[in-house]
């Protein structure tokens, strides 16, 4: 398997840089005394805070169908008259951009009996149309076609639209909110994580490709995205080429949080000026966005980005593995490489990451009255916890 290599794609100016070097300059000093950002304490998770189907309930109902969900990158709507659809625990959901290029989001089941109105992706559409008996919607929702109305009898359009559900669009994501009626104020719940989430330029991205990664429970799947702990041992022929193990920056940015890595080429920064440094290629940043979207590669040409989302049971989840590219591919050599970029980066997380957290799935049932420990080396699976259990007080 080759590993990817890292190219940063744009200029980094102004408060970016500044924060970029800022970052760099704590991975460097880390590098020098072999250290990594720490938490004050270590922290006891309960196992059975993993299993138990009713706070899985309550998680979905207070966080998932809470919070502003990010559910959908700006790219994969490319151009007027798109779509996205996707199931969120059990909730189908149905993105769409309307002919003035205008963001809404509906659940995906047609006012008539119900069916599912597009399956799950992504795709081209100037409205929708429902397979089982034709009747058809525009792209906000409203019901505008009854196949043999005449027989059918008077239907008040209003009344049959789809469910439509708040939807916001910020900075190269698409955010919706999953209960209806109940807006969200986007700014505050993004908080301190917006201008680096601006920082990142998504809304200028190509979307390349989705794939979807079936999981153990969505919390088992998102610590792993948390730490850089696990990188000398179970990538250790992978992500360990690349990255040093052990050694992250950590902010707490409200519910999210970024976590840097170093990457080896960081040994070359040592002893030279910051006027010097190359960011793209010395850091590997990850910004998350909680409760599951997980942004990685900062400014490169290459950007992995992973949709964590809960499955029907609490013990099952699905991620969205998409690979974003900072501008369409011009030939074939780049479509090929970006291609190796999706395939290494499913491989590894689905060969390594997700075996493991199986894994993890099935001793939970047997452990179940004991804890977990996490250390102080692993202040982003800390945080990720501490805002669980301040949303469910588990
Ligand atoms: S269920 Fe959609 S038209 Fe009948
Ligand atoms: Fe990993």
């Amino acid at each position: 398997m080759t590993t990817p290599t890292y190219v940063g794609a744009v200029d980094l100016a102004g408060a970016a840089r500044e924060d970029a070097l800022d970052v760099m300059a704590r991975l460097v000093r880390h590098y020098q005394d072999k250290t990594t950002d720490l938490a004050d304490g270590q922290w006891r998770e309960p196992v059975r805070n993993y299993l138990d189907p009713a706070l899985f309930r309550t998680e979905v109902e207070r966080i998932h169908h809470g919070v502003p969900l990010a559910l959908a990158l700006s790219c994969e709507l490319a151009g007027p008259n798109t779509y996205k659809a996707i199931d969120v625990a059990g909730t189908p959901v149905l993105i769409t951009r309307d002919g003035d290029g205008q963001v809404h989001a509906m659940i995906n089941a047609c006012r008539h009996r119900g069916a599912e109105i597009l399956g799950e992706g992504t795709g081209q559409t100037r409205r929708l149309t429902c397979p089982y008996h034709s009747w058809s919607y525009d792209l906000k929702g409203c019901l505008t076609g009854i196949y043999g109305e005449k027989t059918f009898g008077p239907v008040d359009r209003t009344e049959r639209s789809l469910i439509t559900l708040p939807a916001e669009e910020r900075a190269g994501v698409v955010f919706v909110g999953l209960t209806p009626g109940v807006a969200f104020d986007l700014d505050t719940w993004l908080g301190p994580a917006l201008p680096l989430l601006e920082t990142l330029r998504l809304d200028g991205c190509h979307h390349h490709s989705t794939r979807v990664l079936n999981g153990p429970n969505w919390k088992i799947v998102v610590d792993g995205y948390l730490e850089g702990y696990h990188f000398a041992s179970l990538h250790r022929t992978t992500v360990f080429k690349t990255n040093l193990s052990n050694m992250a920056t950590f902010d707490a940015l409200g519910a999210h949080q970024r976590n840097v890595f170093a990457l080896r080429a960081i040994a070359g920064a040592v002893g030279t000026p910051p006027t010097d440094w190359e960011p793209a290629t010395c850091t590997g940043p990850i910004l998350f966005l909680f409760p599951g979207l997980a942004i990685a590669g900062g400014l490169r040409h290459q950007t992995a980005v992973s949709l964590v989302m809960p499955g029907r049971t609490v013990g099952e989840s699905r991620t969205q593995q998409l690979i974003l590219l900072r501008r369409a591919p011009v030939d074939d050599e780049e479509v090929k490489a970006a291609d190796q970029a999706r395939d290494w980066f499913h491989d590894v997380v689905l060969d390594e990451d997700y075996l493991t957290g199986e894994g993890v799935q099935r001793g939970l049932a047997a452990t179940e009255d004991t804890d977990y420990l996490f250390g102080r080396n692993e202040p982003g699976v800390q945080h990720f916890h501490r805002v669980l259990r301040d949303f469910t007080n588990s």
